[in-house]
């Protein structure tokens, strides 16, 4: 069992209940195998651009199995560079034509170029991106920022991701684009997506946020999108401390992308387009590099963790779980239950308040989902519902997963919920 800390519950202002069982605590490698690492850093006051970024630059491209890992400093960052690349490369991807012309990029047209519109008084974003709203956040805000109006579709109930058809079915002459996640670490359908994707000229983007330990059909995911972008923040199963990856095949955006973490500066100073500074330091890199070592011990123990969550609730009326698509394996970033309470008798948030009684931290991902947040609530057509992704909202709770989560906790996890819904039913 984890050691009282004085850490308190996030279940809201009102409450200071201790916590003994943080929902989250980063796995990683220990500190003989970072240490000369980060004493070569200090020694070379190289602290960014360094041989270190290159280095986990080459072994996440090997890993993913993709032409380019691009590292950068967050995965909102990187989404927010990989729509300003696409728009840039589209149409104009004559170095992938030549060696690869599935590129999906060479018959693609610009993002930007139904640009804005006046509407009410304010400017609106015309171009469309197709994607969850059952995501977290930073999704849409990537696409906001690059002037670009998300359109909100509903996921499939049992993997919680989008379908090839209701993406499909939501693709007008304004989408520049189809974005898509692998949420909790459960496998989208890369393929079918970028069939369809493909087939409209479009460009796919993938939130694979939480995909590091994640597999589809036996293969890390981070291959066949136009790009795939990664989380290293300390929630996920490859910790770098903060950062994010850019996995692409595709030549012109990896360099657009690495100029974009460079203010989009080639070193003149006469800046090519509007970039950031993106950049990942190299203390971050050399993490990131001895995280990958441990990826495939993090992510089996996740899914022993999975397996004895699922064993624990089987048969409990009421509460299921994130399923697996056929051929995909989940990294188990979360571990995410539902509870209905026309079945249970009792609310997901009754049950989160027994377990935050006994110190156990859990979070309600993605509540409220993104189409009904301040931000994005403008961009939803209101007319268009989203019944899964609403029910899913009130109803899903992430436990506690990760080293720190032994099979005791898991024992009495699944006893407070089991308890919670047998007091129910009498
Ligand atoms: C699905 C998803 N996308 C994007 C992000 C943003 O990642 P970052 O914090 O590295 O910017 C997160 C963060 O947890 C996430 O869960």
């Amino acid at each position: 069992m984890m050691p009282k800390s004085s850490a308190t519950s996030s279940l809201g202002p009102s409450s200071r209940l201790a916590v003994r069982v943080p929902f989250v605590r980063p796995s990683l490698p220990p500190l003989s195998a970072l240490a000369d690492s980060y004493a070569a850093i200090i020694q070379s006051r190289m602290l960014t651009k360094g041989p270190f970024l290159d280095r986990f630059e080459r072994a996440l491209a090997d890993h993913l199995g993709v032409r380019h890992a691009v590292a950068v400093s967050s995965c909102t960052v990187g989404l927010m560079l990989a729509y300003k690349a696409l728009d840039i490369a589209a149409g104009r991807c004559e170095a992938c034509a030549g060696d690869r012309p599935a590129c999906p990029l060479v018959l693609a047209e610009p993002l930007g170029r139904f640009g804005m519109a006046r509407a009410g008084g304010r400017s609106e974003p015309v171009g469309e991106v197709v994607m969850p709203s059952f995501t977290f956040l930073a999704a849409p805000a990537a696409v906001v920022w690059n002037n670009l109006r998300p359109v909100f579709v509903d996921v499939d109930p049992d993997s919680t991701n989008v379908t090839p058809q209701s993406v499909a079915a939501a693709i007008t002459p304004r989408t520049v684009a189809i974005a898509a996640c692998h949420n909790f670490g459960n496998p989208c359908d890369v393929s079918a997506l970028a069939a369809i994707a493909a087939e409209h000229a479009l460009p796919l983007v993938i939130d694979a946020a939480h995909g590091f330990g994640a597999r589809f059909e036996g293969r890390p995911v981070g291959a066949g999108a136009t790009v795939q972008v990664f989380s290293l923040s300390p929630t996920k199963l490859l910790v770098a401390g903060e950062g994010g990856v850019v996995a692409t095949d595709c030549d012109c955006v990896a360099r657009l992308i690495r100029l974009g973490r460079e203010y989009g500066n080639d070193g003149g100073y006469n800046a090519a387009f509007a970039g950031v500074n993106g950049r990942m330091p190299e203390v971050c890199a050399a993490t990131g590099l001895a995280g990958l070592e441990i990826l495939e011990e993090v992510a089996a123990r996740r899914r022993q963790i999975a397996a004895l969550y699922r064993a624990g609730l089987a048969g409990l009326p009421g509460i299921g779980w994130v399923k697996e698509a056929l051929g995909g394996e989940s990294s188990f970033k979360d571990f995410s239950i539902t509870i209905d309470s026309t079945i249970s008798g009792v609310s997901r948030d009754g049950v989160r308040r027994a377990l935050a009684e006994q110190g156990i931290e859990t979070r309600t991902y993605y509540d409220p989902p993104c189409h009904r947040q301040t931000a994005f609530e403008q961009f939803h057509d209101r007319r268009q519902t989203l019944p899964v992704t609403d029910a899913l909202s009130a109803t899903s709770l992430s436990l506690p997963i990760g080293a720190h989560v032994d099979e005791a906790i898991v024992t009495e996890v699944c006893r407070i919920i089991a308890g919670q819904v047998r007091s129910a039913s009498f």
